[in-house]
């Protein structure tokens, strides 16, 4: 006989397969790009989500969603009528995401132009930012320039979160990334560390 809760989870464990490939291969053809060999876990999702409150939030973005893991969360956890958009700079993430969220606002472009796609979307002020971008890959100067639009977009008081891996903690790199967003924003906290990813991460929770 058929057994159709098998055949559920094997076609999930397939499509979870593909994302991780998907996610891979994107790493390997642009690793300073993607930062990273496998999607946040299940645990990292969730200390990601619980950085927000939810109820307080009625417009939101998210930078470098990859495969979608935080925007399926951020979709179960928004409110109804909170406006959301995504922002993922590579095709096959876009692709991925969209897979994963059919009904998810996403523009393939760079966070770097978050001002002109708030204006697109009508969104005067944000109240929060979800990051999942590779910080500890980027240049200083990117970093940079990402951070200093964030109080063009983020309302007084709005908050921002974002990981980091923690081996990157002892690195002069993840230092640096650390000093700098305590220079951008008013309350830096670290959460504990989230040790069921690849690698252990920990989320920076941040207030403008
Ligand atoms: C480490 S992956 C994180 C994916 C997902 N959030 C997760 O936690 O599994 C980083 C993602 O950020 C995207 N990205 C990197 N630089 C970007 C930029 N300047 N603008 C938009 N997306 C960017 C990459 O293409 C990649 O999909």
């Amino acid at each position: 006989m058929f057994n159709v809760s098998r055949s559920i989870a094997t076609s999930t464990w397939v499509n979870l397969l593909g994302e991780k490939l998907t996610f891979l291969r994107s790493f390997l053809r642009q690793p300073t790009q993607i930062g990273a060999i496998a999607p946040s876990s299940s645990d990292l999702v969730a200390t990601m989500i619980e950085s927000f409150n939810w109820m307080n939030i009625n417009a939101v973005a998210e930078y470098g969603p990859g495969t979608g893991v935080f925007t399926q969360a951020i979709m179960q956890n928004m409110k109804p009528e909170t406006r959301f958009f995504a922002i993922e700079q590579s095709a096959e993430m876009v692709k991925a995401t969209l897979k994963r969220c059919p009904s998810v606002k996403i523009y393939q472009d760079s966070v770097t132009n978050v001002q002109r796609l708030c204006e697109i979307e009508s969104i005067d002020r944000l109240d929060a930012i979800v990051s999942g971008l590779p910080w500890a890959a980027f240049p200083d100067v990117l970093q940079d320039r990402i951070l200093n639009e964030i109080p063009k977009v983020l309302r007084p008081g709005g908050s921002f979160a974002t990981f980091a891996y923690w081996q990157g903690l002892a690195l002069p790199a993840g230092k640096r990334f650390s000093r700098r967003l305590r220079s951008h924003f008013s309350q830096v906290q670290r959460s504990k560390t989230v040790w069921k990813n690849m690698p252990p991460a920990f989320v920076y929770r941040c207030v403008l």
